[in-house]
């Protein structure tokens, strides 16, 4: 039997009627029409109905009958146009269908835990478990589709710029200064480690140093952090470096690319150049790093207008140099108390003490429980500063912490932007946010750590402020941010030895520990580096945008849970004691089950 088709399903159109097909795939739903048996067989192209008439052949007639959802069949026979009472407007294979003069039963199939088809409600875990059966669903082959053509269109476009594709290894050196590292035990080298890359961070900078001048890779990274919808612990980055350039190239190029990308994938012009947004800026208006610029709200600073107020809560915050801030929720007044209490949990989350709110009623009256601690004018004061007008609520909150308030108003303006549908889900806002602060200090650690890497190139206006007045460095670092998500991130990176020892310095490494850690990176850069820079994008987050879906898992096609398990084959997994002893390793947690046992 040849297993040859000659069309796919989902290709076959009016023009195509009277041709003799063959074709292949899985039954997505099978009918009984008094005597007549319909089937839509479904490929990777999309569906089509076959149309099984005993009056035809009584064989396959009762071969048919036989036939349940997802078999995998083999049909020839003859297209015809559907009458016009029959048609399906809703398919592109609508106004055809093949009546079969041949069918093969190539392979039967159990019956599938869920429907194979797009938008049913169906557990993600069992998704999961049964992905290949998922993959089926054509939404899903949709969205590896536009994977693969986004790929496809990075290559064309890094090719075309002289970018070489060069790969790194998998089994690296662990460095701190990140995120937590997968580590993979070495058998020849007992208690050795290796570390997956969290990305090819060193190795890009290293072959600057080796005159590549043009690099980009699609790179896999394993981080071993706490997943969220759009994180996993192995994801793939878009990588790219660059010699002899400055911030301005990297973001033309990058942004030219993801032009390119839209444009072709999508059919969208993209406007460039992308605007671009100071960190200071898109802390201060938006409270995230990561600003949704598809909406309004802006975050509103309150200390001027609050300035020699008795209201204790406040004063005390203004005094000690902290931060007042609201957001005006335009046209809520009629917001529920119910769900202001609720707000107040919410804020909560991102460590906030409270939350105060003033409505402007309709009538222009002021319900607020802080109202009573301002005078007329005072409130007048607030009411203007927040450009609130009647029918507007104003959201407070304050905390010594600027970080803080950032945070919690910064989520509460998402949270009212989704809740009051502010958000269109259609629109494609892009922006830079550039000048990172080169530190941030790690309470936990007690120590300033870099934001980015510590490769990252302090600003040069900033670079003798490295060791006496580390919170105010910027860094010549900037991300890509579309729609509220960081796609993109990279910086220009030092290539001056001194510099590098003062960031070192700054973090608290000492010249032996920086030597210990990165000391390769740093011998290769006595031999000649040139300046550079560069920016990796997380492919499978601009994937996920792209296909508006709302979690990378549904561009990866064999994601993890929450938990970093694979469902489907369930990694991971205990191994054999023998291959742990080889690799001169014991699990603790191995050998207290079997105390436990016994
Ligand atoms: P960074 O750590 O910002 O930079 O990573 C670059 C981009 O990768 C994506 N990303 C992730 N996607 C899915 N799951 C994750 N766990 C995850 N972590 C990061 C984000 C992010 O913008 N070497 C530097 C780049 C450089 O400086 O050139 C780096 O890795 O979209
Ligand atoms: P209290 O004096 O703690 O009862 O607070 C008086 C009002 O101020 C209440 O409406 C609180 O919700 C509000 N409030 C308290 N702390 C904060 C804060 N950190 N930020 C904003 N509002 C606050």
């Amino acid at each position: 039997m040849s297993f040859k088709r000659s069309h796919h399903c989902g290709e076959l159109r009016k023009a195509d009627a009277g041709k003799e097909v063959t074709l292949c795939g899985w039954v997505s739903k099978r009918r009984d029409h008094g005597g007549i048996i319909f089937i839509d067989l479904r490929d990777r192209s999309g569906l089509v109905q076959v149309v099984i008439d005993p009056a035809h052949d009584d064989r396959d007639f009762h071969k048919a009958e036989t036939v349940r959802s997802e078999f995998v069949l083999q049909v020839s026979g003859t297209v015809r146009n559907r009458t016009e009472e029959t048609i399906n407007p809703n398919l592109p294979t609508g106004e055809v269908e093949v009546v079969v003069k041949e069918l093969n039963i190539l392979n039967p199939a159990k019956t599938p835990p869920f429907y194979i088809q797009d938008g049913v409600d169906v557990d993600e875990n069992v998704r999961l478990r049964y992905r290949y059966l998922d993959l089926r669903r054509p939404e899903m082959q949709r969205n590896l589709m536009l994977r693969h053509k986004v790929t496809k269109l990075v290559r064309d476009f890094m090719d075309a710029q002289d970018f070489l594709e060069i790969e790194t290894p998998m089994l690296c050196k662990s460095t701190p200064e990140g995120a937590r590292d997968y580590l993979v035990p070495s058998r020849v080298n007992p208690g050795k480690f290796y570390a997956l890359p969290q990305s090819p961070q060193l190795f890009k900078q290293i072959l600057m140093v080796a005159g590549m001048e043009k690099y980009f890779q699609i790179a896999r990274c394993f981080r071993d952090e706490d997943l969220r919808a759009d994180r996993q612990p192995e994801f793939t980055q878009l990588d790219i470096e660059m010699s002899f350039i400055d911030e301005d190239d990297i973001m033309t190029l990058t942004e030219n690319l993801i032009a390119y990308v839209f444009k072709h994938a999508l059919g969208k012009e993209l406007q460039v150049p992308f605007g671009r947004m100071t960190w200071d800026d898109a802390m201060d208006k938006y409270g995230s790093d990561k600003p949704d610029l598809r909406f309004g709200m802006q975050l509103v600073n309150m200390n001027e207008a609050l300035k020699g107020t008795q209201f204790k809560v406040f004063k005390d915050i203004i005094d000690k140099g902290g931060l007042v801030k609201a957001i005006n929720v335009k046209g809520y007044s009629a917001i529920p108390r119910r769900e202001l209490d609720g707000l107040v949990d919410f804020v909560g989350i991102y460590g906030a003490k409270g939350l105060a709110w003033i409505i402007v009623n309709e009538d222009g009256s002021i319900k607020s429980p802080i109202a009573k601690f301002f005078s007329d004018e005072e409130m007048q004061r607030i009411l203007a500063a927040g450009k609130a007008e009647k029918g507007d609520v104003l959201l407070f909150v304050a905390d010594k912490n600027p970080l803080v308030v950032a945070a919690a108003l910064g989520a509460l303006r998402l949270e009212m932007g989704k809740r009051l549908n502010l958000i269109d889900p259609d629109k494609l806002a892009f922006t830079w946010v550039v000048k990172f602060p080169m530190f941030e200090y790690s309470e936990e650690e007690h120590r300033y750590v870099a934001m980015h890497h510590p490769f990252t190139s302090p600003c040069d206006e900033d670079v003798d402020k490295l060791l006496t007045d580390p919170a105010h460095v910027y860094a010549k670092a900037y991300d890509m941010v579309l729609n509220g998500v960081e796609i993109g991130g990279g910086s220009i990176r030092i290539h001056d030895r001194n510099v590098q020892n003062k960031v070192f310095e700054a973090i608290g490494l000492t010249d032996e520990q920086a030597q210990e850690k990165f000391g390769f990176l740093l011998n290769a850069f006595e031999y000649g580096a040139p300046p550079h820079g560069g920016l990796a994008f997380g492919l499978d987050r601009l994937v996920m945008l792209m296909a508006k879906r709302p979690s990378i898992r549904d561009v990866i096609a064999f994601p993890k849970t929450q938990s970093a398990m694979d469902l489907m084959s369930q990694a991971p997994n205990v191994v054999e004691e023998k291959q742990m002893r080889e690799l001169h390793i014991r699990s603790t947690v191995v050998k207290k089950e079997k105390e436990e046992k016994k």
